[in-house]
């Protein structure tokens, strides 16, 4: 991309991710702003202003090398001084502050993505702090719709039903064994978890075609699932019984579901959301199956059979549009198992992005040979054994911070995120056909 052609694509993006940051922020009152509407979740008048206080530490300090816009607030919206159940405690700019402020820092930003050099800096090649930052933005956006399906009262959101099936999915997908190339060196503002490309050797194994659908689910809960200590690991069971869970959060007694303030009838062939990774692995034992890890994930969603390379997307190298995948909060919730034929891998796997957040299973690392970048907070001091990785992105997730490589995390009890999974198995020796 030339220069003036990365600029004006930067300024989209940004001016694009601050609409519906808008969206998400006016869609309540001043008081619902400042309110916690879960002690998992900031004020949205935090989030609000944790994203333009990034905007300015990477975009107006660091990158434009201008003046703080404040530099009497960046202590408060540290996300690593405060835990989230504090926050509200804190002096939070008020929402009219925050708003004034957020604008202040984007028009410096604007102003510097005017005159800045593209090339030289590895923080500024490509535009890579600006994806940064729209991603950084993004990711928020997808915590403040996660805090809207946790509020209580009436409906704010507009809905607008996700696409039906059309197509008739097999249960399940070969992926052949051998090598792929997980992970990448070449995507422009791919972050430092995602890199570098390497090569992982596969073992033949299945993926289910689809995510686990809340019909599949409720036969779990109806088998007992929930009370049989057979199909969950000990941490699992222990959370399970602490917790008192009996099913995803939000269904409710009678069958129906609550979202986003709307009670309705559970869409049996939509994929299950809001199950932790205690309860995605317990049901895949029941099922007989497995959760896959990520390299068998990330295969299956970018491995080209015909010629050996890995792609962007599970339907090639094309930014997802529409068609392709449920992504960027076009619905407020999954789609139906079916819905996407035109984003379906090359083996037939679907809904692989978009959708639900899949749960795999397989901790959080640093690939070999990973390098911080541009800060160790993003990624690395979140590495270990007490994170599970989460791929492909939900319903609420910008196609901006959505790609095959992409990384997301979490601990295994929190299902406050849109995150479902689907199953693998391996494959045994006579179905290699
Ligand atoms: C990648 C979604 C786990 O929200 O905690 C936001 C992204 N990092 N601000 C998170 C992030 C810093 C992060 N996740
Ligand atoms: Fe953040």
């Amino acid at each position: 991309m030339t220069t003036p052609d990365l600029r004006l694509t930067v300024a989209a993006e940004l001016e694009r991710t601050r609409a519906r940051t808008e969206a998400l922020t006016e869609a309540v009152d001043d008081d619902d702003l400042i309110r916690q509407h879960s002690p998992l979740m900031s004020p949205l008048v935090w989030d609000l202003a944790h994203v333009g206080n990034q905007e300015e530490l990477w975009l107006v300090r660091d990158v434009g090398g201008r003046e703080p816009v404040r530099r009497d607030i960046d202590e408060l919206y540290d996300a690593f001084k405060h835990p989230r159940r504090d926050r509200p405690a804190l002096p939070l700019l008020n929402p009219a502050e925050a708003r004034a402020y957020v604008r202040q820092v984007r028009d410096k930003a604007m102003d510097i993505l005017d005159t800045v050099r593209m090339e030289g800096r590895p923080l500024v090649a490509d535009g890579f702090a600006f994806g940064m930052i729209v991603q950084h933005e993004q990711q928020h956006d997808e915590t403040m719709l996660a805090t809207h399906q946790l509020r209580s009262g009436p409906p704010v959101l507009p809905v607008s039903a996700p696409p039906p099936a059309t197509v008739k999915i097999k249960s399940e997908v070969l992926l052949p064994s051998g090598p792929f190339t997980m992970g990448t060196d070449v995507e422009p503002w791919a972050l430092d978890n995602e890199r570098p490309a390497h090569v992982v050797d596969v073992p033949a194994f299945f993926i289910d075609a689809a995510p686990v659908t809340n019909a599949a689910y409720a036969e779990f809960i109806a088998a007992g699932g929930y009370d049989d200590q057979r199909w969950w690991t000990a941490d699992g069971w222990a959370h399970r019984t602490t917790a008192g869970l009996t099913g995803p959060a939000h269904w409710n007694a009678d069958g129906s579901y609550t979202r986003f303030g709307r009670t309705e009838r559970l869409v049996p062939d939509e994929p299950v959301v809001h199950v932790c990774w205690y309860e995605a692995d317990a049901y895949a034992r029941w099922a007989g199956k497995r959760l896959p890890t990520e390299a068998e994930w990330e295969k299956a969603a970018r491995f080209d059979p015909e010629t050996g390379r890995s792609r962007r997307f599970p339907w090639g190298d094309d930014p997802p549009e529409a068609r392709h995948a449920n992504l960027g909060q076009r619905h407020l919730s999954p789609a139906p198992a079916g819905a996407y034929p035109d984003g379906a891998s090359p083996l037939g796997v679907h809904q692989l992005i978009g959708d639900v957040w899949e749960w795999t299973a397989s901790d959080f690392h640093g690939y070999p040979g990973f390098r911080p970048f541009p800060y160790r907070e993003y990624s690395e001091v979140f590495f270990g054994p007490d994170y599970k990785v989460l791929r492909g992105g939900s319903f609420g997730t910008d196609a901006a911070a959505c790609r095959g490589t992409f990384r997301n995390w979490d601990y295994p009890i929190r299902r406050q995120i849109f995150s479902g999974f689907r199953c693998a198995r391996d494959a045994r020796p006579e179905e290699l056909g």
